[in-house]
């Protein structure tokens, strides 16, 4: 029987923080763990030029990426775990999908319409004023990653399921117009994890500043949870679970019996402050060995290096049969 193929990326264009790892690190591996998945975790380097334009920042985040995933439990022997730019089927088959898509369907993706969004707010009168063309056709890099595996499951957090359905439209595309090569992928969203919100209320995200980095000391993490915005009750006040972001992250790093516990807590007046203890306690218990193991391989990136040199032939030589057939398909081939 067929293995289902779980993929997904993450773009190393800062600092690895709790929202990817719950998001997408944590799901994918445990998905990667299961015998009857075959799964393909990367590092999106070619995603990160989108939205970095510091080429050392971009370096040092490839290996604290990869580090991370490797700390976090993935196995380089059951996983195909590459860097995206180490597998240059994808920009190939990139080109193919841009020949293949609308562009209104690039117009209705998050990232470009926020950056429109924000011309807007700003009274710039150009509303792709500061829009550069990776930024616009982001979604159809990322679907060149999944429909080049035939992925049929991708975890990520729910800012990313958009994209996926992006993905099914363009792979739907081109299977009607010329030949049905592309499996339709689907998201795969924890329903137990929201979309963690960052130190200020926004999304954590590497873009915004306001994350709370993976693989912090103790000592920094509490001092990082410490800062989640709260509002200005006093202990004793009663307190709901969506008056901080700290509530979603506990969530997503306790057992729904806790959960329903902090929940209760809170309720009865839990100071903001102790709130804040129990959650760097929490999240320093699944992260400390992690953490650790994080330290070791930071410190040999050649073995990093190594590594992802195996799982970039291992990639390749998946990829490019699928990719000789879409070659073939939509009229590339040798003259005979
Ligand atoms: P960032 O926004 O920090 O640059 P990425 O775009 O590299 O993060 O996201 C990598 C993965 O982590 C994606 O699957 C994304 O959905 C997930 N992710 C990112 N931020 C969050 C968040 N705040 N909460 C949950 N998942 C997240
Ligand atoms: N675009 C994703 C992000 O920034 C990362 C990513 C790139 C990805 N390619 C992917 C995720 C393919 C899943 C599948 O969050």
């Amino acid at each position: 029987m067929k293995k289902l193929r779980v993929l997904t990326g993450v773009t190393p264009s800062g600092v690895p923080h709790l929202g990817n790892y719950v998001g997408a690190i944590r799901p994918a591996i445990q998905a990667s763990l299961n015998p009857e998945v075959e799964s393909f975790l990367f590092l999106s380097d070619y995603h990160a030029l989108i939205k970095c334009h510091e080429p050392d920042k971009v370096h040092a985040s490839t290996q604290a990426v990869a580090a991370t995933w490797l700390a976090c439990g993935l196995d380089p022997e059951r996983t195909t775990f590459y860097r995206q730019s180490d597998v240059p089927e994808v920009m190939e088959l990139n080109w193919i999908l841009t020949c293949n898509t609308a562009k209104g369907l690039m117009n209705r993706a998050h990232a470009y319409k926020a950056a429109v969004q924000d011309n807007a707010e700003k009274g710039q009168e150009d509303p792709d004023h500061g829009v550069e063309m990776g930024l616009f056709c982001y979604p159809m890099l990322m679907t060149a990653d999944i429909l080049l595996f035939n992925a049929d499951k991708v975890p990520v957090g729910r800012d990313q399921i958009q994209h996926l359905e992006m993905a099914r439209d363009i792979a739907g595309r081109f299977n009607h117009r010329y030949k049905p090569l592309f499996t339709l992928p689907e998201a795969q969203v924890d329903e137990q994890v929201e979309t963690l919100l960052g130190l200020d209320g926004r999304k954590m995200s590497k873009s915004y500043g306001n994350t709370i980095p993976l693989f912090e000391t103790e000592k920094k993490l509490q001092k990082a949870v410490n800062k989640i915005v709260t509002n200005l009750k006093e202990p004793g006040e009663p307190k709901q679970p969506n008056e901080s972001p700290l509530f979603d992250i506990y969530k997503a790093f306790a057992s729904q019996e806790e959960t329903a516990e902090f929940t209760q807590m809170l309720a009865e007046g839990l100071a903001w402050g102790e709130a804040k203890k129990m959650l760097a306690a929490k999240i320093n218990l699944e992260l400390a060995d992690k953490r650790e193991r994080f330290a070791e391989l930071t410190a040999q990136p050649a073995i990093i290096e190594d590594i992802l040199q195996a799982g970039a032939e291992k990639a390749r030589s998946q990829a490019q049969p699928l990719l000789a057939q879409v070659r073939e398909a939509v009229g590339i081939r040798p003259l005979k």
